[in-house]
């Protein structure tokens, strides 16, 4: 798979991961496999080196420099990028480390990146990959790109959002109603692209997709990769805390649900220990400690929860109190593999 001036031997794309579930360990060994390593920037100054508690903005940019630096002591050769959510207040300073930081590729979502081409005016060679969930938001992104930047994406994710873990780019009530087709929106990317733009680019189906079969499928459904979260947590390399996995390893599929994200969105996770989250927060930052979401219901309103500590917290092994985003898969795993033995089984005879 070709992205940009990118070339990959396996159409894979490992998702991002916030906060710090895909770290340099888990994007590098992807990326020394074959496949493209993505490092989530979302919430990596919690756990840097010199933070104090009140200096989130000033490092985060840096730790995510020294993320891809260490992903790059694994696979110097291979295709690292950054996840970048477009809902972060420091969005911006985020895209510039990423491009400074060597990523290959910013793929983004969690809102439209309609500003993505300025930020990134500098460094023509980063590849730009915008996630959506319609054939309508991808129109919107190559209409805008195009007028401001004369610039289009070099790939899209298109990510459905009854399957998917994390942050899902639907409202919660159509969710799991059967009315969104991933594979309908796939093709009407890939035939918007091509029929409008004469543009040939690689149009990613993330969510679901968990072996060989549904890979196949994706594939032969009109997708020419796919990107997968859920699957590389249970692997020897994810930067999240065992117990964490173990949290996927333990959950029946009736463990995984949606919740309301404060970021204004839907997400998918083990849902059981919603009321702890909160509690748990009123707790220890009974006010946003942070404003890390330009958004944020916790920020304004004090309500639900502060889902950057509630993740950091489950990212360290606190699955009562911390949030376990996962795609509906989650349950099948039933071991902790390695990224290897995963690109073996999707990839190899
Ligand atoms: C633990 C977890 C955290 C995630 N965090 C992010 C994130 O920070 N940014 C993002 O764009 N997507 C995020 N996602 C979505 C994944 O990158 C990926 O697109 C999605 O999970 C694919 O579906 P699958 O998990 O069924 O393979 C997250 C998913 C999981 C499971």
């Amino acid at each position: 798979m070709r992205i940009g001036k990118h070339e990959v031997p396996y159409p894979l794309i490992q998702g991002g991961m916030a906060v710090r579930v895909s770290g340099h360990r888990l994007a590098g060994n992807v990326a020394r496999c074959g496949g493209i390593g993505l490092i989530a920037s979302a919430g990596i100054a919690l756990n840097a080196p010199g933070f104090t508690g009140d200096n989130y903005f000033a490092i985060e940019p840096q730790a995510l420099k020294d993320e891809l630096a260490k992903a790059y002591e694994i696979a110097p050769d291979g295709v690292i990028g950054t996840n970048c959510m477009v809902a972060v207040t420091d969005y911006a300073e985020l895209i510039k480390a990423s491009c400074e930081g060597g990523a290959k590729l910013i793929v983004s979502g969690a809102g439209l990146p309609l500003n993505l081409p300025g930020l990134t005016a500098d460094w023509p060679d980063v590849a730009l990959v915008p996630i959506v969930s319609s054939i309508k938001a991808a129109e919107l992104i190559a209409r805008k790109w195009h007028k401001a930047y004369d610039r289009m994406p070099d790939a899209v994710v298109v990510e459905d959002p009854d399957t998917a873990g994390g942050h899902l780019g639907d409202k919660l009530e159509n969710i799991g109603t059967g009315q969104y087709d991933q594979y309908a929106t796939v093709r009407g990317v890939k035939a918007y692209f091509r029929d409008t733009w004469n543009l040939d680019i690689p149009i990613v189906a993330a969510g679901g997709v968990w072996d060989r079969v549904d890979l196949q499928n994706a594939l032969q459904q009109g997708a020419d990769g796919v990107q997968m979260g859920t699957r590389f947590v249970c692997t020897e390399e994810c930067d999240a805390a065992d117990a964490f996995k173990q949290a996927y390893l333990d959950c029946k599929e009736e463990d995984i649900g949606l919740i309301m994200s404060p970021a204004g969105l839907p997400g998918r996770a083990l849902v059981a220990n919603v009321e702890a989250i909160r509690e748990r927060d009123l707790e220890m930052t009974p006010t946003c400690p942070t404003g890390c979401l330009r958004k944020c219901a916790y920020k304004s309103e004090g309500e639900r929860f502060c889902i950057v500590h509630a993740l950091d917290r489950a990212q360290r092994g606190d699955i009562e109190t911390g949030l376990v985003f996962c795609g509906t898969n989650a349950w099948k795993a039933t071991r902790i593999e390695t990224v290897a033995e995963i690109f073996d089984e999707l990839f190899h005879d």
